[in-house]
């Protein structure tokens, strides 16, 4: 068992050379024989993490839909995987919409979301026949119709609102409060909108979408946030409001110190506030959706990175530098989030140093983790930043024209390349000279 298990696949282990393992495959191995920086996913604890969020809303005896939200990542070997699971998907774009399409995913699963959706996207998502539109603002309304009259269509759409709850978050994953971009807000804006969907003959109201932040740990907030959607529901009429989605938000672990709460915690407090605020009110409990993210592919994803460079600074700190960094890893960057790391070849051996692991991009503010405690570290030695499977590589980009990853899938002692390593070319490939 090693300390930091929580935050590695159930499957990591240490093998008999003290390198680190998971899904059977030895991780040094693996960057010999794919290169690094390296994704791995974990295939088994994929599927049972979707087999787990199913699980726990069938046994509350609920109507629910689990939806991915393939945002956290959307590579096609990991959707056919989630899709396989027998799960439903929330696209934010034309992008991930063709992703989901392309990962086989039939089209009335799918849920196309974002707050500045363009015509086009909404047109491809309406002529792919996507089940439902989560509609974000009142722009969006008319050119939905249009599209949807155009092609003789009646579209199922969604409300997103902001209940006005805080969530304990960090403030850029927080979309649940009043001063968001996303969704109407319920002091009029939400009626207006209800109203103007209503009004369609092409769209079909089927209920009210809110989702509260990312990186929940505090599930005590989906009881305040459903006693306003049930008073809304009410206030707006409840005749057509079949379903509520309380997004997603479940946290991971990304160190030892975190506990967040189990997926079973999290159906079980979205269930219980949704059965209590409608039930209360007399009105029926509508179908609960949820759109976990984070905590679906999170913890089944690592990266492994080569170190290349050690710069010690007397009195000041050691510097440890990897072959990848802020154009694969954007989160500490991007809201100070924090990782342990771990020297995969030689998983076993105690933490007898700080270091601040940096990237190689030409940016000082490329530190992937500020303090890292770790045994003393080589060149050549192969680093392991676990739950890196969210907000990851789908976030990557090739500044300093760094090629995006190769991300492989691990399972039974086997690897299986998914995604392969850009090229240079590929890079240079959309320039017109
Ligand atoms: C509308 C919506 N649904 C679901 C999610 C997924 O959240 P998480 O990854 O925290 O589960 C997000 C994340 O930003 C979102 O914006």
């Amino acid at each position: 068992m090693l300390a930091t298990q929580q935050v590695l696949p159930p499957s990591a282990s240490v093998t008999a050379d003290g390198n680190l393992s998971i899904g059977g495959c030895d991780l040094v191995a693996l960057a010999e024989e794919f290169g690094t920086p390296l994704v791995i996913y974990d295939e088994h604890h994929l599927r049972a993490t979707a087999r787990a969020y199913v699980a726990a809303y069938s046994e509350l005896g609920i109507d629910a839909d689990v939806i991915y939200a393939s945002k956290a990542y959307f590579g096609l070997g990991v959707l056919r995987i989630l899709r396989e699971e027998g799960l439903s998907i929330d696209v934010a774009s034309g992008g991930e919409l063709h992703a989901a399409l392309t990962a086989g995913f039939a089209p009335e699963q799918i849920y196309l979301h974002g707050n500045n959706k363009s015509p086009h996207e909404i047109l491809e998502a309406i002529q792919a026949g996507v089940g439902v539109i989560v509609v974000d603002g009142f722009d969006e309304i008319s050119t939905i119709a249009r599209a949807a009259a155009a092609h003789d269509r009646i579209q199922k759409v969604l409300i997103r609102v902001t209940p006005g709850v805080d969530p304990a978050t960090h403030a850029a994953i927080a979309t649940g409060q009043v001063d968001s971009k996303f969704g109407f807000s319920l002091a009029g804006d939400a009626q207006r909108g209800v109203a103007a969907i209503r009004d369609s003959a092409h769209l079909s109201l089927i209920g009210i979408h809110a989702h509260l932040g990312s990186q929940l740990f505090d599930l005590s907030i989906f009881g305040p946030t459903a006693e306003v959607l049930a008073d809304f529901a009410r206030e707006v009429g409840a005749d057509d409001i079949d379903v509520v989605d309380l997004g997603g938000g479940l946290g991971v672990a990304y160190t030892r110190d975190h506990a967040p709460p189990t997926i079973e915690e999290f159906a079980q407090a979205q269930a219980d506030a949704l059965r209590s605020a409608f039930a209360s009110r007399g009105l029926t409990v509508p179908r609960l959706l949820c759109e976990p993210g984070r905590s679906m592919v999170g913890r089944a994803g690592v990266t492994i990175y080569r170190v290349g460079g050690i710069k010690r600074i007397p009195g000041v700190r050691t510097y440890l530098s990897v072959d990848g960094g802020m154009s694969d890893l954007l989160r500490p960057m991007l809201y100070g989030a924090v990782y342990e790391p771990i020297v995969a070849n030689r998983a076993n051996d105690a933490a007898s140093q700080t270091y601040r692991v940096v990237g190689k991009h030409c940016e000082s503010g490329d530190i992937l983790v500020a303090e890292a405690q770790l045994p003393e570290v080589q060149i050549g030695d192969v680093l392991c930043l676990p739950a890196t499977g969210a907000y990851g590589v789908s976030m990557a980009s090739n500044y300093n024209g760094q090629p995006r990853p190769a991300v492989v899938c691990v399972a039974d002692g086997r690897a299986r390349l998914i995604t392969r390593r850009e090229t240079y070319d590929d890079i240079l490939g959309r320039d017109l000279v």
